[in-house]
């Protein structure tokens, strides 16, 4: 078992392709974006990501990695392709089938199969083992190995948490799972779990619905105590003292391609048996116009009053702005009339169409500064500054991340006490 073909090169299949190949497998990484392909062959890469350069210039100089549009026989094949949402929030499952369908002509019997994609529970029972039984493989006579191991590795640390991170292997069959746990083995630090493939499935999608539903009862939390007039993060350091709690911090929402989604890959299977995640999806996906009725708030004696909006992206110190809540706000600002200038440390201007300024761009003659990540720039930041630029230091930190400063009024979700329009 010494070859490997990896289905989409993207943030996981080219760092698992990368450490396949150092631990001496030969790769054919293969996706259908040519581009992706060539750049790879030069031996560079077309995402970002510490660690991965250098290892996937080393596998493609060593000979042991090599990009294609096609793949090739091999003895494992592992399925790293996107599961993106419908407009309807359901799962978007045409690339998995696709990819499998794309390996039909280059399985022989005994390959492994291995789906890393997150894919809603009975996936790997129902849409990609009816395409490999239709080709004919007899999958209970385990003519092929076929499993589901889900990752869940995070941006920025992907080349470590792939090998030290704890792995779920979830066979068809347990000779499936086996043989996929072999696999990781060779390369994996951490522990192994063989168990079925809708278990596997579902352990991911669990653990991204409760982030989601602990995100959501701390955002319920402050709006509570807007409505009662305390202080949100005072009653959760309070109750975190509780040795066996550990409430989180609200903010302006959830974002991202994880937890903003995975629970709407079980709520589309088991939705009348789901209420509990149905809501904290609403209360997460609420907090943008719970932000922006604050804002109203704050500049209902202004006209056309100047915004200076703090942080794009989803959480603090990455440039990711994928489902980012931050910018559902910044686009509801503008929707509403805002006259807006936005300001992000790790956001590149060509990563969006929002016009980005340097902060003392978008802090001039401002009349409120609006905070959506938690950047350690923005922890960091003199709060003389806003004092400095705007022409009323009024800041909404939704982040409770700006220190507190006696030139400035600081309002915060969760504590809102005493929040009264600028005049
Ligand atoms: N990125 C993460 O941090 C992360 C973490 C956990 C799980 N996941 C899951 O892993 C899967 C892959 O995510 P990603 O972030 O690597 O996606 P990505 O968009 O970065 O990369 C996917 C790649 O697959 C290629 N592709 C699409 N269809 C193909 C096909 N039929 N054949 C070959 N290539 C094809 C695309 O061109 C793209 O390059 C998704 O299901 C995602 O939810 C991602």
């Amino acid at each position: 078992m010494n070859k490997i073909c990896v289905i989409g090169l993207g943030y996981i299949g080219l760092p698992t392709s990368a450490i396949f190949a150092r631990a001496g497998y030969n790769i054919v990484g293969v996706d259908v974006n040519e581009n992706v392909v060539n750049t790879l062959n030069e031996g560079n890469i077309h995402i970002e990501e510490p660690g991965l350069p250098e290892a996937v210039k080393e596998a493609v100089d060593s000979g042991k990695l090599k990009a294609s549009t096609t793949p090739e026989e091999a003895d494992v094949f592992i399925i790293a392709v996107p599961t993106p949402v419908h407009e309807d929030k359901s799962a978007n499952t045409d690339y998995v089938a696709k990819a499998t369908e794309s390996i039909l002509p280059y399985l022989k019997k005994g390959n492994t199969i291995i789906v890393e994609s997150t894919i809603p529970p009975r996936t790997t029972d129902d849409v990609v083992a009816p395409i490999l039984t239709e080709a004919g493989w007899d999958l209970p006579a385990n003519d092929l190995y076929v499993s589901h191991c889900p990752e869940r590795v995070i941006p920025g640390k992907i080349m470590e948490e792939l090998i030290h991170n704890t792995r779920i292997v979830g066979g068809l069959s347990p000779e499936a799972a086996s043989k996929a746990a072999d696999v990781y083995r060779s390369v994996v630090k951490g522990e192994i779990h063989e168990t079925t493939s809708v278990e596997a499935e579902m352990a991911k999608l669990m653990e991204n619905t409760y982030r989601d539903i602990n995100i959501a009862i701390a955002n319920e939390l402050a709006k509570v105590s807007d409505k009662l007039d305390v202080n949100a993060h005072e009653v959760i350091n309070l109750a975190n003292m509780h040795p066996r709690v550990n409430i989180m911090q609200p903010g302006p929402g959830v974002g991202g391609h994880c937890i903003a989604v995975d629970p709407y890959f079980i709520i589309e299977k088991a939705k009348e048996v789901t209420p509990l995640m149905q809501t904290a999806r609403q209360i997460n996906d609420s907090m943008p116009d719970f932000v922006v009725g604050q804002v109203k708030e704050l500049t209902e004696n202004l006209q056309k009053p100047k915004l200076a909006v703090f942080g794009l992206t989803y959480k603090a110190n990455v440039d990711d702005i994928r489902e980012s809540p931050a910018i559902t706000v910044l686009r509801k600002l503008q929707k509403e009339g805002y006259n807006v200038a936005a300001h992000d440390p790790f956001v590149r201007q060509e990563q969006t169409d929002i016009e980005l300024h340097s902060v003392e761009d978008a802090l001039k003659d401002a009349d409120a500064a609006i905070v959506l990540a938690d950047h350690n720039q923005f922890k960091e930041m003199d709060p003389s500054l806003f004092q400095q630029h705007m022409k009323t230091p009024v800041v909404l930190d939704t982040r409770n991340c700006i220190q507190k400063h006696d030139d400035i009024t600081l309002y915060q979700i969760g504590h809102l006490t005493g929040l009264k329009p600028i005049e």
